[in-house]
């Protein structure tokens, strides 16, 4: 029998505003991680509103996502537990001392507060909990193999028409901007371009394959960036 848990779906304004958590000074632990949505001509697209994160850490990719997309609402969804990122992530990871006040610390900083939700969660609890349709969902949580193919496979069919799987570390080699290369990437069809022998070992890259072929789905990329069209 399913667990009895109620979503809390309040935004983080809401949270501040009910004094639920305790505003720290901004800090991201000196990383310094974007991604790089604004190259794909997806944000153009006006009607998207509703977009999910999976994987959201102190919300710097959070705040790019809502830059590009000027009228859009996002949960975010982290289990933020610093022991556990650590199991399952290669790099560093910095020591902030309580990284969910954090992210909520940082949304208010970035003045977001009211247009993102957060899901204090594991994906595969939340994608059982979240009963919702999304424009798009950003796929940034555990990078192997296994599980970057078992966040598509919950997350796909909450999809809207329309609407896109998407994420970043496609590629490890990233090619500057602006340059020939830059061109030449942009302009290619091939999701495969400037690749070296690190990138055929990615797993996430192995995982995002696995589910399109099995799915019959074509894989989009622009440099470091990759989609996946419903
Ligand atoms: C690479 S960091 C995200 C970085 C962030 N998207 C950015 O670019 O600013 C990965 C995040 O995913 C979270 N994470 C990893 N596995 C997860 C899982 N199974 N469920 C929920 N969150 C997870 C970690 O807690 C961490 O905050």
């Amino acid at each position: 029998m399913a667990k009895e848990i109620t979503l809390d779906l309040k935004t983080v304004k809401q949270l501040l505003d009910n004094k639920e958590f305790i505003l720290n000074e901004f800090d991201t632990g000196d990383i310094d991680w974007h991604n790089e949505f604004t190259y794909a001509d997806l944000v153009k697209n006006e009607n998207i509103k509703l977009g999910l994160e999976i994987g959201s850490h102190v919300g710097q990719s959070t705040n790019d996502i809502l830059k590009s997309f000027k009228n859009l609402t996002l949960m975010c969804v982290d289990y933020w537990d610093l022991e556990k990122q650590r199991n399952c992530h290669s790099y560093p990871v910095p020591n902030i001392k309580d990284v969910y006040n954090q992210f909520l610390s940082n949304i208010v900083h970035y003045g977001v507060a009211n247009r993102v939700i957060p899901i204090h969660m594991s994906s595969n609890e939340a994608s059982e909990y979240l009963d919702m349709k999304f424009d798009f969902c950003y796929i940034d949580a555990d990078h192997t193999e296994e599980a970057v193919y078992n966040d598509l496979c919950n997350w796909y069919p909450k999809l809207n028409e329309n609407g896109f799987m998407c994420g970043d570390d496609w590629i490890l080699n990233i090619i500057k901007w602006p340059s020939k290369e830059w061109d030449e990437c942009i302009n290619t069809e091939s999701h495969e371009y400037g690749l070296d022998q690190r990138d055929f070992e990615n797993t996430l890259r192995k995982g995002v394959k696995r589910f399109a072929e099995e799915n019959n789905l074509n894989i989009f990329s622009i440099q470091n960036f990759w989609w996946l069209a419903k």
